[in-house]
């Protein structure tokens, strides 16, 4: 690793000190997808969403399914929901669209996440907070809504030009921000019945008095839950310079073709351990210090959150520079809603993750070695300590001829253009069982190949015997279904 990316946790020192219940801090996500379980189970949802949480997340997901994650992006260890958001793109003059990047989001693989409030409102009967029932989900805002309003629902879409004063912005700012905040609350009461519901909105409601995030529920929904509250934080510095048309048209745009900001909105699946979320609702109140870890005890570290990925289950460009927005959606700006789209082709999902989307090369028949994971390394102690070497042409296969022309048992690659050799890897370097690990740095000779990341390193390790097949051992039950059969395997050989 050429940098020294500490990993300063931006999210922490932007957050206003909004009281809270608690904060469920989600330093990474597990990817950007067309992956939507909720309004579009089982296929490619219709737009790009960023997500963040336990990696049990599917095109079909449920209570049972996330509480068997083997990961989250998130700090505590007793919640494996999952949040997701829609990406923020920049429409160019040129008509290009480019992802705008996450806070945390960097160069050597990293990814920036988004901060989840847990609030208490009780409202004015201060009613006792309920524990999200398992297999409960729900979304929040409309993601054709092109309009400004101010009911409850309305007020619950913001966002914040952060550094700038002044109240929040229902749209998208109209002016150039360091940082945009997109922020959505959800309603806070419900049915008691209903874990889910047609429109995934109804079996739950914004209090009938007070504001969308605190005040009495209603009879309908008399069951007062916590006050969800995402904040994502968009880094726009960038794109300051890259403005045209003035003010009244700002240039950024939401995964739905939303150029208003008004058609923001959240999803969330329940997927918390009940009696600890319950405990944490009923012993953390505003103003009490540190309950999270009184409550959570440990909490997941930041490098085991930015080590929880999913390979991505769609062959889709969803970053970079893009001609459209992926899945046909057009820009809109209101105030009518935005059209359903019509003959869009849907995109093939991948059930089976590639090699390519796991992030190595299969180099088992041509180089004796398999793809063992993606493991940690620091520049202080060297994971692999035997040899090594660094090229601005690095590829998988020129790592491995170089290690194996040393005698080396494994051979790791890194931040894009090191290889390194060695005998043995020490257990606490070794990929941990079900973390698809933070390997996502493209080689620095071969772009379709993954040469590991900043303190990452992709590990392949020689072959013994007659059986050489990659990720076998340490991979977790995840992504050994993920995992291509010999068939396959056989397949993408010939
Ligand atoms: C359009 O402009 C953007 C921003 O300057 C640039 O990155 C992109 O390459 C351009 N696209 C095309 C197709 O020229
Ligand atoms: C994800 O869901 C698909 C069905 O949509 C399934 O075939 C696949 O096995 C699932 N992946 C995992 C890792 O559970």
């Amino acid at each position: 690793m050429k940098f020294n990316i500490s990993l300063p946790f931006l999210l922490f020192t932007l957050l206003n000190p909004t009281s809270a219940t608690f904060v469920v801090q989600c330093y990474s996500r597990l990817f950007d997808q067309r992956a939507d379980p909720i309004i579009s189970p089982g296929v490619a949802a219709d737009h790009v969403h960023a997500i963040s949480g336990a990696n049990g997340f599917n095109f079909t997901t449920d209570y049972a399914k996330l509480r068997a994650s083997s990961c989250s992006t998130c700090n505590i260890k007793q919640d494996m929901s999952v949040y997701w958001t829609p990406k923020l793109y920049f429409k160019a003059q040129n008509g290009s669209f480019i992802d705008v990047p996450i806070i945390g989001d960097n160069a050597g693989g990293n990814l920036g996440g988004m901060a989840i409030y847990y609030l208490t409102r009780g409202g004015p009967d201060n009613d006792k907070l309920r524990a999200f029932p398992p297999g409960f989900r729900m979304v929040a805002g409309d993601a054709s809504k092109r309009v400004e309003t101010d009911d409850f629902a309305g007020r619950a879409v913001t966002h914040k030009c952060v550094g700038v004063d002044g109240p929040d912005s229902k749209g998208l700012p109209r002016t150039k921000c360091d940082t945009i905040r997109a922020q959505v609350t959800f309603p806070s009461c419900w049915d008691g019945k209903n874990l889910d519901s047609a429109n995934h909105k109804s079996h739950v409601a914004y209090p009938r008095d007070g504001n969308y995030d605190g005040g009495r529920c209603p009879s309908s929904h008399p069951i007062h839950l916590a006050t969800l509250f995402y904040e994502v934080y968009y880094d726009t510095k960038a794109f300051k310079g890259m403005w045209y048309g003035g003010d009244k048209q700002q240039p950024f745009v939401f995964a739905n073709g939303d150029a208003t900001g008004y058609g923001f909105h959240g999803d969330f699946a329940n997927g918390w351990e009940a009696n600890s979320l319950q405990k944490a609702l009923d012993r953390c109140k505003d103003g009490v210090a540190n309950c999270e870890k009184e409550v959570f005890g440990e909490f997941r570290s930041q490098g085991e959150a930015q080590s929880c990925k999913l390979p991505s289950m769609i062959d889709e460009q969803v970053t970079g520079v893009l001609s459209a927005l992926p899945g046909c959606n057009s820009v809109t700006y209101g105030p009518a809603p935005a059209q359903s789209k019509a003959n869009c082709a849907a995109p093939k999902l991948s059930l089976k993750a590639s090699p390519k989307s796991l992030g190595y090369v299969d180099v088992t028949k041509s180089k004796g070695y398999r793809y063992i994971g993606c493991g940690t390394d620091n520049a202080g102690k060297r994971t692999l300590s035997q040899a090594q070497t660094s090229s601005s042409s690095m590829m998988v296969e020129k790592c491995i001829d170089f290690c194996k022309s040393k005698g080396a048992q494994y051979a790791g690659l890194e931040y894009a253009g090191e290889c390194y050799c060695g005998a043995s890897l020490a257990a606490d370097r070794a990929p941990v069982q079900g973390r698809l690990g933070n390997c996502l740095m493209k080689c620095s000779g071969n772009n379709q190949q993954v040469c590991g990341g900043a303190a990452a390193i992709s590990l392949y390790q020689a072959c013994k015997g007659a059986t050489c097949s990659n990720l076998a051992r340490r991979e977790s039950q995840r992504l050994a279904v993920l995992e291509l059969s010999n068939a396959d395997r056989g397949s993408e050989l010939r």
